[in-house]
């Protein structure tokens, strides 16, 4: 049914045409039984936006939000853990877009239970934006279905097996009710890695032998930690520091490596099988011997195999004064080409000739829009004219491709997808049921630290106690 309201750009008519056509949203809903029809309870162009998470990217991602120019749409609701984040955010917002937002006292909520009062002011069809840390985002994710709401969720989508599994499902749910759902991997979103991607499939490189991905410059974020101070909980000192920490972001694995290791497998069409990994804790302490109680290493370097044999190279380092290298390329038997010419996914991409990428390009990208702007546009359009869109599976299989390179590592084994996927280790259980006073998922053990990872020493989990 949806399918045949729109096939233009021009949402306006076609939300009302979908609204005559159905007799609005109750009819709608009878009709479509399960499925849910993307337009606005009165009929209204206006698309209401709530920011859960109102941090760095949760404030970059409702600027996005707030920029598309395909009819009016406003930022109503704003939750998050902790004031400072949500005033900082809020003042912040307003200096360039106090026109496009309407978030009065009484739609600021705070604590762990403010997502549900943020979803609870949108109507269905409005779109709620998931930017904390990715530990909370399939708790998020699932009352947003509940509340039959359209949403961008930042990567990674999940860090552990069993949120791995509850999101693929969660995903299922939302493409049936119709929902549209964007993850923020913008590199898919990155017109010169599409045309990159879609010359490889041309066969320009051939068949693709090898890709290679480097993030390493010194420490960046949250990625050490210093002990607790004794004002602060546990929780709120973790999720703070949550790269510092696996159950709240995967570390800072996940959290910075996921964007080269999702592009590389976007170019091959492919996730690989399996993961064999080194790294290691080689600074821990600071400068003045205090101890570092993060749980990261300060390097890592992964080789992931692919069905067909490709392998795929990743390495991660955060350490000061050492080579910094960010970038990625794909090497294959007609030629090679660099991908992320720097950091997540920056450009020029360029294909060459042989596998020297110092030589002249026979192909080099031009387009320089940005891809944060642009997923917004296409998940916007997506929601205006009722096109299906789910981006939900990829994260998902991207997530799980890092967390296996990161198990890998941490465990010092040969990690395999599904095993990854099928790990019972979960880092964080009942996160929906968090309140206030809780204790942290990660306490210290009975030596006051918070366990490490330790290859070797436990084929099956990353920390024990
Ligand atoms: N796509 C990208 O390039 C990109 C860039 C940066 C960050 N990110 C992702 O965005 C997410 C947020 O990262 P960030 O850098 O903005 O971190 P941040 O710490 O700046 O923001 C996170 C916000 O969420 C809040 N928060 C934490 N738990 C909460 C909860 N349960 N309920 C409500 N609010 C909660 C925090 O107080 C904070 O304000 C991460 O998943 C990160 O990987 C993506």
């Amino acid at each position: 049914m949806a399918k045949n309201m729109s096939t233009d750009n021009n949402e306006n008519p076609s939300r009302r045409q979908f609204l005559q056509a159905t007799g609005g949203v109750a009819a709608a809903t009878v009709l479509s039984g399960f499925t849910f029809p993307n337009v606005h309870a009165g009929g209204s162009d206006l698309i209401q936006v709530a920011l859960v998470g109102c941090g760095g990217r949760g404030s970059g991602a409702a600027a996005n939000a707030l920029s598309t120019k395909t009819g009016p749409i406003k930022l109503v609701a704003m939750a998050d853990a902790f004031e400072d984040r949500l005033s900082a955010s809020y003042d912040n917002l307003s200096k360039t877009f106090s026109d496009r937002m309407d978030v009065p006292a009484d739609r600021k909520f705070l604590g762990w239970d403010a997502y549900k009062h943020a979803m609870d002011a949108l109507r269905p069809g409005d779109i709620v934006i998931l930017t904390t840390p990715p530990a909370f985002r399939w708790v998020h994710f699932q009352y947003a279905i509940s509340k039959k709401l359209n949403v961008f969720m930042e990567k990674p989508v999940t860090v552990d097996g069993p949120a791995s599994k509850k999101m693929l499902k969660l995903g299922e749910e939302a493409s049936a009710a119709n929902l549209k759902v964007g993850v923020g991997l913008m590199s898919r979103h990155y017109k010169p890695l599409i045309e990159l991607h879609d010359r490889i499939q041309h066969g320009q490189l051939g068949e693709i032998l090898v890709m290679r991905g480097y993030r390493m410059h010194g420490p960046a974020g949250f990625f050490n930690s210093l002990p607790k101070p004794d004002n602060i909980s546990h929780l709120d000192y973790q999720v703070r520091r949550f790269h510092s920490f696996l159950w709240a972001s995967g570390g800072n694995f996940n959290d910075f490596y996921i964007h080269h290791i999702d592009h590389l497998c976007w170019m091959k069409n492919a996730w690989p099988v399996q993961a064999q990994a080194l790294g290691g804790r080689h600074y821990k302490t600071n400068a003045e011997g205090i101890p570092f109680v993060d749980q990261n290493f300060d390097t890592y370097s992964v080789e992931y195999t692919f069905e067909d044999g490709t392998k795929m190279y990743f390495d991660g380092r955060c350490v000061e004064g050492a080579e910094g290298i960010y970038s990625s390329y794909v090497h294959g038997t007609k030629g090679s080409a660099i991908a992320a010419r720097a950091n997540d996914y920056n450009g020029p991409a360029a294909i060459y000739k042989g596998q020297n990428t110092n030589t002249k390009p026979v192909w080099q990208s031009t387009d320089n829009t940005n891809p944060y702007q642009n997923e917004w546009d296409s998940l916007v359009l997506a929601v205006r004219n009722d096109k299906p869109y789910n981006e939900v599976k990829r994260g998902v299989e991207a997530s799980v491709t890092s967390s296996m390179g990161r198990m890998a590592a941490h465990t010092g084994q040969v990690i395999t997808f599904d095993q990854m996927l099928n790990c019972d280790h979960e880092f964080a259980p009942n996160l929906d049921q968090l309140k206030q006073g809780d204790d942290s998922p990660l306490m210290p053990g009975a030596n006051g630290r918070y366990p490490v990872p330790q290859p070797g020493m436990n084929p099956k989990r990353e920390y024990w106690y």
